[in-house]
């Protein structure tokens, strides 16, 4: 088993965007190999922003997050992927995304899922089946051995 057969939803966030940092995120996740099936640049309403977050709803900081997530275009992916995230910045370490790029918790770049479960509600959210591409890529068997 090679680890990375869970699918994950990864969203580049308004700030990542608008930072230019698109492409330095992609990279990573590209250079270590993770496979990616689906991608779209897109302006997300209030509505899914709402949906997406629903889990936070009852939050005081609710209203603030879908306002920063709906305020610019936002980068959604998928990705098998074996890692998930956690949304602290401060804790983030040097080397990673989050520790590299952003100071705080708000503005923090990107979105993982942070389950199985989530990643598969929030695909379904983000993407139509036909959206996500079955392809097999050649460097699989010299990345898995
Ligand atoms: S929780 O439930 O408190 O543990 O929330 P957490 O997992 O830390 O964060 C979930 C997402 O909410 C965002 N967040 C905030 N947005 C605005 N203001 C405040 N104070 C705030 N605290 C947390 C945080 O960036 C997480 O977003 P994602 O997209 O999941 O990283």
């Amino acid at each position: 088993m090679s680890g990375n057969e869970e699918r994950t939803f990864i969203a580049i966030k308004p700030d990542g965007v608008q930072r230019g940092l698109i492409g330095e995120i992609i990279k990573r996740f590209e250079q270590k190999g993770f496979k990616l099936v689906a991608m779209k640049l897109i302006q997300a309403d209030e509505d899914l922003m709402r949906q997406h977050y629903c889990d936070l709803k009852d939050r005081p900081f609710f209203p603030g997050l879908v306002r920063f997530m709906s305020s610019g275009p936002v980068v959604a992916m998928c990705y098998f992927c074996d890692i998930f995230l956690g949304s602290n910045a401060i804790d983030s370490k040097p080397g990673t995304i989050r520790g590299d790029f952003c100071i705080q918790v708000v503005r923090n770049i990107i979105h993982g899922s942070d389950s199985v479960e989530s990643a598969n509600t929030e695909i379904n959210l983000w993407f139509k089946p036909e959206e996500i591409c079955d392809y097999t890529k050649c460097q699989d068997s010299w990345l898995n051995g």
